[in-house]
């Protein structure tokens, strides 16, 4: 049994391959941008990439090779269920309300006219999104109709950019006040006139547009992560001034009502997600998904300081994630090699 693993420093693969040499698992490193991808895996039963929203290229691809392998029989990390939808609120939007998930009530409309129609008869404040994006990038608050009108004029004019040069600056400046590395400061104002390649090469969101009613009174978002029937996470404490956690950098760590676990557990299995990074929010006492993620940070497992099984109890000690991730992967290869055998 041999798994293939893409390999980017400083995405998952790092803790895959520690897993694999640390526990004896036959890997081998491959290039999936490679145009003998095909020919390169088929000495392996399973293809693991963490490929990122910001990565252009990887994003150019890695849906299409995954899903080809997983046609024909291979294993992979992420799979069909865990991956459509990645980078997508409006996929996750349809999803979630099929499987009757908690989301936060979200709305997207297609016609500029049917958008309008609705901004005039909505209640208000609301959040505005793009489908795509990380770290608050393109979530706003939206306090009024005469704001949601231009928001809605905009996405189907010019649309938005990946990317908000002053909402990162400011995030900088927060940063420097923290670091005083003038660096942040200098690389923020370069950003300005070069924005980052992804944002440059990815296009402008146009021609729909995506709402969610805003949740009120809440200082933290929490970030749950679930992988097969082990969760942990954190909070993400608000940027002072402001409603939004993703990209604060201020984490509270282990600290998750069970409700939250409950959900998490329970929207993973029955999505059969491998691997789910949930944003919750409170409302009402009820946490509430804001949106789902294969992909997530490698470095906030190690500040925890342990994690859950899915019957809620706490394991305490260092754990790793990333090697739930290859053993969950392992199993697969096994299970679907007993089922080929049998059908033979
Ligand atoms: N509907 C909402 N009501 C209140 N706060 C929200 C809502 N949606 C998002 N937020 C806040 O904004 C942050 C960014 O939103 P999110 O949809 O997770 O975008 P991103 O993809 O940039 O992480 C969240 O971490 C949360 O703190
Ligand atoms: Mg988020």
């Amino acid at each position: 049994m041999k798994i293939a693993i893409h390999h980017t420093p400083g995405t998952f693969s790092n803790r895959w391959i520690e897993h694999c040499e640390q526990h004896g698992i036959n890997y081998g490193i491959v290039n999936c941008h490679d145009n003998h991808i095909v020919d390169q895996l088929k000495d392996y039963d399973a293809l693991m990439w963490h490929y990122y929203h910001d990565n252009y290229k990887d994003s150019l691809l890695a849906k299409q090779l995954l899903y080809a392998l997983e046609q024909a029989d291979k294993v992979v990390f992420p799979n069909f269920y865990t991956n459509w939808h990645f980078d997508d609120k409006v996929g996750q939007k349809y999803l979630l309300e099929l499987f009757e998930a908690p989301l936060v009530p979200s709305y997207v409309f297609y016609d500029k006219a049917e958008a309008k129609r609705w901004a005039k008869d909505t209640s208000y404040p609301k959040v505005f999104k793009t489908r795509r994006g990380a770290a608050s990038a393109n979530v706003r608050l939206v306090k009024n109709n005469r704001e949601c009108m231009r928001l809605i004029d905009r996405a189907f004019g010019k649309g938005f950019g990946q990317f908000d040069p002053s909402q990162a600056f400011a995030d900088r400046v927060r940063r420097f006040w923290e670091t005083k590395n003038l660096l942040e400061l200098v690389k923020g104002l370069a950003r300005f006139v070069s924005p980052p390649a992804y944002a440059r090469k990815a296009g402008r969101d146009r021609d729909y547009v995506y709402f969610q009613d805003y949740i009120p009174n809440n200082d933290f978002d929490i970030r749950l992560i679930v992988i097969g029937d082990r969760a942990y996470g954190m909070k993400r404490m608000v940027r002072s001034g402001d409603f939004r956690a993703s990209g604060s950098g201020h984490f509270v760590y282990d600290d998750i009502e069970a409700d939250v676990l409950r959900v998490g557990f329970d929207v993973t299995k029955r999505l059969k997600l491998q691997c789910a990074a949930y944003d919750f929010i409170y409302h009402d006492g009820r946490p509430l998904i804001i949106e789902v993620s294969f992909g997530f940070g490698i470095k906030g497992s190690s500040k925890c300081t342990g994690y859950w099984d899915s019957e809620l109890k706490w394991h305490s000690g260092e754990f790793n994630p990333q090697g739930w991730m290859v053993d969950a992967v392992l199993e697969e290869v096994i299970r679907s090699k007993e089922t080929r055998t049998i059908v033979e």
